[in-house]
């Protein structure tokens, strides 16, 4: 409750008590506004929970990977939440089954320059690619090839989800987006990486609403800073199913492109040979017919195709065993040409029905 001061009371001066009491309840008056406000203001930004979990999460990374002494602005925090550390990968270089050529390649042009750079040093023509595009058809290995990337480097790794920098308070994307490379570049060597980078970067449309358009187009000018600045270390890579959806202002700013297309047949025979390393397969197994009669099918397909033919064996254990035991590895008799063959021929019935039932499904 507010109490009126009568007018006189200022035309004597205060007594001592008086000045004290003024006081304290100015103090009083002073805090309690500050901290509704704070309260009011926490309450409606909905992000402060998701920044202090990242805040916490990026100060952990940070730790593991053994960043130290580098100070990050509140958004920069944000971003280093999507560090990755390469202990936590579990996929290598030799997980990957018939795409030598091609992973030499990227260590080649992407990661020697990156390790080697004082033999880089004094070209502007060998400075690592600013942009690397992996494209080609779903399951082929575009996300392995980046995993086994982000182990083997040795260099700072930000698996950026688009989803972070879609912020909804107005300008705090753009300054997540700034956040990004001021964050990679205080890291480098450093690659940020971005996954089906056709929902984010896509051709910019009229119906792009604003805030995401020009966040976009900041991320683009930013990205063309790396290039102006060619001693820095920051490399963009961007994996997609769907490349002709991409920006042509996006590609021309990937000039290192890598096709991940859908194995061969001796390719195919290699992913089996990976796949089927550890597991029990009859010695009869011919791993070239099996590829033969693969056609079509991409490293995901393949390995699922093999999951069944194992589930095969153990199915038909369990069903002829008469006790309730568990299934001892043991007594599972071992993969056969056949278990292989009836796989195959139901992944080919699964994607039949795939591209039949799509093909009813209007695309636009
Ligand atoms: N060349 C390959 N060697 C070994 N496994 C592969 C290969 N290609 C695909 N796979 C298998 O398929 C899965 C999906 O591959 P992924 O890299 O996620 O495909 P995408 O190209 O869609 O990113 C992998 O986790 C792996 O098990
Ligand atoms: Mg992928």
């Amino acid at each position: 409750m507010i109490r009126m001061v009568p007018t006189e009371a200022f035309s004597r001066p205060l007594g001592r008590n008086e000045v004290i009491g003024l006081l304290f309840r100015l103090t009083i008056f002073g805090a309690v506004t500050y901290y509704t406000i704070k309260w009011m203001v926490d309450a409606i930004d909905p992000t402060r929970k998701q920044k202090i979990e990242a805040q916490k999460q990026a100060e952990k990374l940070m730790k593991q990977i053994g960043v130290k002494n580098v100070k990050l602005t509140e958004y920069e925090m944000s971003i280093a939440a999507h560090l990755v550390d390469p202990l936590n990968i579990s996929v290598s270089w030799k997980d990957i089954a018939g795409l030598d050529e091609l992973v030499n390649e990227i260590k080649d042009t992407v990661i020697l320059p990156i390790k080697k750079k004082h033999l880089f040093e004094g070209s502007r023509l060998l400075q690592p690619p600013k942009g690397v595009l992996l494209y080609g058809p779903p399951g082929c290995g575009k996300t392995l090839i980046a995993k086994a990337t982000a182990k083997e480097a040795s260099c700072r790794f930000i698996n950026l989800q688009p989803s972070t920098l879609t912020d909804k308070w107005y300008g705090e994307s753009q300054k997540l987006a700034a956040a990004v490379f001021s964050l990679a570049i205080k890291l480098e060597p450093s690659i940020i990486f971005i996954d089906e980078i056709d929902s984010f970067l896509r051709s910019r449309s009229s119906s792009d609403h604003e805030a995401t358009a020009m966040m976009k187009a900041q991320f683009m000018s930013l990205w063309d800073g790396l290039d102006t600045d060619y001693s820095s270390q920051v490399v963009v890579m961007g994996a997609t199913n769907r490349p002709q959806d991409l920006d042509t202002a996006i590609l021309r700013r990937m000039p290192a492109r890598f096709n991940v297309n859908l194995p061969t047949i001796r390719q195919r025979e290699a992913i089996l040979d990976l796949i089927l390393r550890d597991e029990k397969v009859d010695s009869n197994v011919n791993l070239w017919e099996v590829a033969k009669e693969t056609e079509g099918f991409s490293g995901s397909d393949l390995k699922e195709m093999c999951r069944d033919a194992a589930l095969f064996c153990v199915r038909e254990y369990v069903h002829n065993s008469s006790t309730e035991d568990r299934p001892d590895a043991d007594e599972i008799r071992p993969m056969t040409q056949q278990d292989l063959k009836a796989a195959i021929s139901k992944m080919k019935k699964t994607k039949e029905a795939g591209v039949h039932t799509l093909q009813h499904v209007s695309l636009d």
